[in-house]
């Protein structure tokens, strides 16, 4: 039995497949483009292991994708694969109608080619799982339930957007084609290998390196954080029992304002690794100019996973930041191993 998981080098998927194999001895086919936020090295620890084939190539390459499926005959299909900044999405949308929007037709279509050639039972069997993002369904207000699955879509970003849009072929390919699908719909993710342009890992970095921490306009924007190994988990449960054609709601129940988060992570460096000058990191907080359009709060209701399907965040935010911050530590060289060139422009284009 194989698995086929696109995006595998980006920061969610390398994740996965790591958990996976760690936990597994079924393959892992992996396909990553390696763009900017695709570092192979996620992986390096897999070199070697048979059960892990990478390939790097492009979701939109429906003749790759076509071989792939051909070759390994995977029984799954979980899509990863997306362009993922918001940030990045403002200054430049293209690149995420392309692959959020115009990639997942063509892999839907790759695998709707491969699908409906099976015979029983693996035709019944097989799954496409879509991974997707709480972003789809906008802002809240203040009061506001959290989002649940019949939350309507309000997308506010070109990332949101083109992520909305993916959402609606993948369940349009089930209601049309009869395609398993499943999507899951998570809040936002941090832990080991969070590309430094995201707020937690980048936070960390600069606080380390003595620059500024940046926060968008007052910093009380809400998220709901979730310790990325408990989005692996919940991706596993859902592949395992999620209902074909259904959406699954992921999150941690726990909202905090950006700027309680970054104090979080000031005060665990300070703990952890102290300034010289004995000073807190928090001095090296900076309000910056906000995001254009910037969602004031996102919290996931992940209700319909646990009642269905028994599934529970393991982690607190607190356990959770503790561990990422460790990470980050003991991990110095990856980061300035992905800090490159191209990553110091785009910080100085966003920030300057
Ligand atoms: P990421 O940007 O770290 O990784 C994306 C990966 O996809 C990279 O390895 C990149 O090289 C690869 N990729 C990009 N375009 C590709 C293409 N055309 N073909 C093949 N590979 C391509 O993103 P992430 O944070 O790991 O997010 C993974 C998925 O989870 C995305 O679909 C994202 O929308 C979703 N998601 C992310 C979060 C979060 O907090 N990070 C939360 C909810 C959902
Ligand atoms: O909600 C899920 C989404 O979470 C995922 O779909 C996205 O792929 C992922 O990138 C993330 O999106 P956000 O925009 O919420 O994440 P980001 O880390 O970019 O920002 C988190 C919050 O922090 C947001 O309110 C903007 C703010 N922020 C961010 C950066 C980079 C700052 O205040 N300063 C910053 O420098």
């Amino acid at each position: 039995m194989t698995i086929l998981v696109t995006g595998s080098a980006g920061f969610i998927g390398s994740n996965f497949v790591l958990d996976w194999l760690a936990g597994h001895d079924e393959s892992v086919v992996s396909l990553d483009k390696l763009t900017y936020a695709g570092n192979r090295a996620n992986l390096a620890s897999l070199d070697g292991d048979a059960r892990h084939i990478f390939v790097q190539g492009d979701i939109s390459d429906t003749e790759l994708i076509a071989r792939l499926l051909a070759q390994y005959q995977p029984r799954a299909v979980l899509n990863f694969a997306a362009e993922s900044h918001v940030d990045r999405s403002i200054l430049g949308p293209e690149d995420f109608i392309q692959t959020n929007v115009v990639g997942t037709f063509h892999l839907l279509e790759a695998v709707r080619a491969y699908w409906s050639t099976e015979g029983a039972p693996r035709k019944s069997e097989f799954r496409f799982l879509h991974v997707s993002t709480d972003e789809v369904y906008g802002s809240l207000e203040p009061d506001s339930p959290a989002f649940t699955e019949n939350h309507p879509y309000q997308p506010n970003s070109p990332y949101s957007a083109s992520k909305a849009a993916s959402d609606h072929l993948v369940r349009a390919y089930h209601h049309t084609y009869g395609l398993p699908v499943l999507t899951t719909n998570c809040s936002n993710n941090y832990g080991p290998y969070h590309f430094p342009e995201k707020l937690i890992p980048l936070v960390i970095r600069n606080a380390l390196a003595g620059e500024a921490l940046p926060i968008y306009g007052d910093g009380q924007q809400i998220r709901d954080w979730l310790y990325v190994k408990d989005h692996c988990s919940a991706i596993r449960r859902v592949l395992e029992s999620g209902l074909p054609g259904e959406t699954y709601n992921v999150g941690g129940w726990n909202e905090k304002s950006n700027l309680d988060v970054v104090h979080h992570i000031c005060d665990t460096l300070d703990q952890e690794s102290p300034r010289n000058d004995g000073r807190s990191y928090r001095q090296q907080i900076s309000f910056v100019k906000d995001r254009p359009g910037h969602d004031r709060r996102y919290a996931i209701d992940a209700t319909r996973l646990e009642r269905e399907l028994g599934w529970k965040p393991a982690e607190t935010f607190e356990t959770g930041i503790a561990k990422t911050v460790r990470w980050y530590l003991d991990n110095q060289a990856w980061v300035e191993s992905v800090a490159s060139g191209a990553y110091r422009e785009w910080l100085s284009k966003q920030y300057s």
